[in-house]
């Protein structure tokens, strides 16, 4: 792999996004005829999960926020600014700054998705939710799969990403046709995947730019304890 480049840039304002700032630094590369940085982004507004920075040591830099809500306002005039991608072995480097995660997604297709019969489409209100479950589930479905909770933990573990797909479906009457195989079938893929375990650190839920709880993580082991206890009894 490369190592780290120094660039410079005369033209960045404080009012810019991080992601902006990028922009002005590969126009001006652009115009010098060299390689742009590539990085990932796609929405800009802090919900799809694609910018996915480690700036100066920590996953998404100074803020608990996303990459594009990041503003240079946050860093001093002639600061330098160390910019790397996510370092994970399940997360491998594409070119830059662009990692693949694809190994999120291949987590969700285990068994993040809900069975639900064809046919006319339920009422809204048909099935009453209590408020503090639906607070509950609505809180973990905020993460958008950015991959700063496995960037941030010394074991790159998956554990708070993977314990929130779990958390928002396991809560929810819908998520209950596959609650008992879930929690199996995502952990094992997690697993394979090569994300490394939990040991409690709490730095993900730290970093997390959506504040991702901690809680969800053992509601995970306990929707896995339960499914493996009940399996074996069958
Ligand atoms: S739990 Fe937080 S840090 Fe991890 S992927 Fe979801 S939003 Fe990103
Ligand atoms: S570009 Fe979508 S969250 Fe940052």
């Amino acid at each position: 792999m490369d190592p780290l480049k120094t660039i410079k840039s005369e033209a960045v304002s404080a009012d810019m996004s991080f992601l902006e700032m990028l922009d002005v630094l590969n126009e001006e590369l652009s115009e010098k005829g060299e390689d742009p940085v590539h990085f990932d982004h796609d929405c800009r507004e802090g919900i799809c999960g694609m910018c996915s920075l480690h700036i100066n040591g920590k996953p998404h830099g100074p803020q608990q926020t996303t990459t594009c809500q990041l503003h240079m306002r946050s860093f001093k005039d002639g600061d330098t600014i160390t910019i790397e991608p996510w370092r994970a072995k399940a997360f491998p480097v594409m070119k830059d700054l662009v990692v693949d995660r694809s190994a999120f997604d291949r987590i969700i297709q285990a068994g993040g998705y809900v069975s639900v019969n064809t046919g006319g489409v339920p009422d809204a209100n048909e099935i009453p939710i209590p408020k503090k479950i639906a607070d509950e589930a609505f809180d973990a479905a905020t993460c958008i799969g950015c991959g700063a909770c496995v960037a941030a933990c010394k074991n790159a573990s998956a554990m708070l990403f993977t314990s929130a797909k779990i958390s928002q479906l396991a809560l929810l009457p819908q998520g209950q046709v596959e609650r008992k195989e879930r929690a199996e079938k995502m952990i094992a893929q997690m697993d394979a995947e090569g994300f490394g375990a939990c040991t409690n650190t709490g730095a993900c839920s730290a970093e997390c730019p959506k504040g991702i709880s901690l809680t969800n993580i053992a509601r995970m082991n306990r929707e896995y304890f339960s499914a493996v206890v009940s399996s074996n009894n069958v």
